[in-house]
């Protein structure tokens, strides 16, 4: 099989946002407690904090962190999680039938964030609570001094306000399972008060109002349709959530997940768009993509849940996933997809960051290390610069179960007009054929290849473990060169590929 594509520096989609490389952070199972923070551990800093896992997420290139929750904000209070740890109360999680303690908080999690160089994206709780609450948190997070919130904060020990300037007005609200679950039109009257509130108090926000929890919602497309026109001069973006697995053995359908999502994030710009000239506003809605990755959801709803309340755990074993060669490929596929779209999408959380559904592992006591999904995020945060182009791909096909015809090759391109520097990112979804792609790069000039990795292995399932933490890695890609003006290079079958040029 071959697949061909044509890169021009001129023809781009969009600037790449950094805050496309985004991640988030859930007080859920072992996020937070045994995996950010673990104050006995070896490598753990004064404040608890273990260093190995910073170094980790340095090293996976994480922009803005959506933090607390997730299901969990839902049933959050925030002013547990400030002040003195010993008057912190400890509260049960009714979304994860956990035991929170509280002992990290805002202000901790704040300060983790400045020592990983990341950016605090706060979603406020709209489930359970409502205007009051989330104007109180920003008032706590974002004024300087001279208000009893905020000399609160002075008292905590941080002086300099957190600054937070992108909040999400609650989390899936569209979702039976979400407390305090709401209509699209109670939420989006909700929203909208909430949004104004929070722009009395700071005007330089953005904010993220909820979208569908995933493009099967029965209500998906008229929830956003009917929350945005009650939103629309309120917010900037709106949120996309979307997890995908292999199912029943499909991994031909599993592996073109990325169609579903460029349909997802197709229909949303259309509906937003639709909103816009229905209102005649010339401001367009961008979308906030805050969860996305690979799940074996139906795994976990197959686990016994934990119901009895006498026992509802601290810091669980919950949702940890165990990720493997073509989940990896199908990670750099999604990443591919949202590339294409950078024009609006122009913020994104791979979901989660440490021990859920997460790249990075930690062992209590002992390592921390990266799953196969940790390469292609990693890598694709490092190289994708500058702005996405256009890239118009012909090349063989195969049939999917779930999604009909599909290429066999899916890519995107960056180009970054600062150093002159190209990244192409591709996958090979055949699970039987190396595929060679030609890419034409006449057009950006006399380059060479600088760099070039590969993610693959003849076992499709094999994965990083505690017991052999590098089974799987990515290595160079010998079969690129540049000869002509064109690019060359061969896929092996299930693998991702990123190709640096200059
Ligand atoms: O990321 C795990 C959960 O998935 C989040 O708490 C929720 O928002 C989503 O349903």
């Amino acid at each position: 099989p071959s697949a061909d594509l044509t890169l021009d520096p001129h023809f781009t989609v969009g600037a790449v946002n950094r805050r496309l490389f985004g991640s988030f952070v859930e007080h859920l199972g072992r996020c937070v407690y045994d995996g950010i923070y673990e104050p006995g551990h070896p490598s753990a800093d004064p404040e608890g904090f273990r260093t190995d896992v910073m170094e980790l997420v340095r090293e996976l290139g994480v922009s803005a962190i959506r933090y607390p929750g997730g299901n969990f904000v839902s049933g959050f209070r925030w002013e547990d999680s400030v002040g003195p740890r010993e008057e912190r109360p400890s509260r049960l999680d009714l979304a994860w039938h956990s035991t929170e303690s509280n002992e990290v908080g805002l202000d901790e999690f704040a300060g983790w964030l400045e020592k990983v160089g990341s950016e605090l994206m706060y979603a406020v709780n709209l489930g359970t609570r409502g205007v009051l609450e989330a104007v109180d948190v920003l008032e706590y997070a974002n004024i300087r001094s001279g208000t009893t919130l905020s000399d609160a904060r002075i008292k905590n020990g941080r002086v300099d306000p957190h600054r937070i300037r992108m909040w999400c007005l609650g989390n899936e609200m569209d979702g039976p399972w979400q407390l305090g679950h709401r209509n699209a039109e109670d939420y989006g009257k909700l929203a909208s008060q909430t949004a104004k509130a929070m722009r009395q108090l700071d005007g330089d926000l953005e904010l993220v109002v909820c979208g569908s929890s995933n493009a099967s919602m029965p209500t998906f497309g008229s929830w956003e349709h009917t929350v945005l026109r009650h939103t629309y001069d309120d917010v900037d973006y709106i949120s996309c959530h979307a997890y995908y697995e292999e199912r029943d053995g499909d991994a031909g359908s599993f592996l073109a997940v990325a169609t579903n999502m460029d349909h997802f994030i197709e229909s949303v710009v259309a509906t937003a768009d639709t909103v816009r000239a229905e209102l005649g506003r010339s401001k367009r809605i961008n979308i906030s993509f805050d969860e996305w990755n690979v799940w074996y959801n139906t795994r976990f709803h197959a686990e016994e849940q934990i119901t009895d309340i006498e026992r509802w755990p601290t810091a669980p074993r919950l949702l940890e996933d165990s990720y493997s060669v073509i989940d990896a490929v199908v990670v750099g596929n999604l990443l591919i997809s949202l590339l294409k779209h950078a024009d609006r999408v122009t913020s994104a959380s791979l979901a989660q960051l440490v021990n859920v559904i997460a790249p990075i592992m930690t062992e209590p006591g002992g390592p921390a290390w990266r799953q196969t999904t940790f390469f292609p995020f990693a890598i694709t945060s490092r190289l994708a610069v500058g702005d996405a182009l256009e890239v118009r791909l012909t090349g063989d096909t195969y049939t999917t179960a779930l999604y009909g015809e599909v290429p066999l090759v899916d890519a995107v391109a960056t180009h970054d007009p600062a150093t002159g520097r190209s990244a192409v990112f591709l996958v090979n979804r055949s699970l039987t054929e190396a595929t060679t792609v030609t890419v034409d790069v006449a057009r950006l000039g006399a380059v060479a290849v600088l760099e070039t990795h590969t993610l693959t292995d003849d076992d499709i399932y094999a994965a990083n473990t505690l017991a052999d933490r590098e089974r799987v890695g990515v290595g160079p890609n010998e079969s690129a060169a540049v000869a002509d003006g064109h690019l060359t290079v061969s896929l092996p079958p299930v693998s991702w590929t990123a190709v640096s040029l200059g």
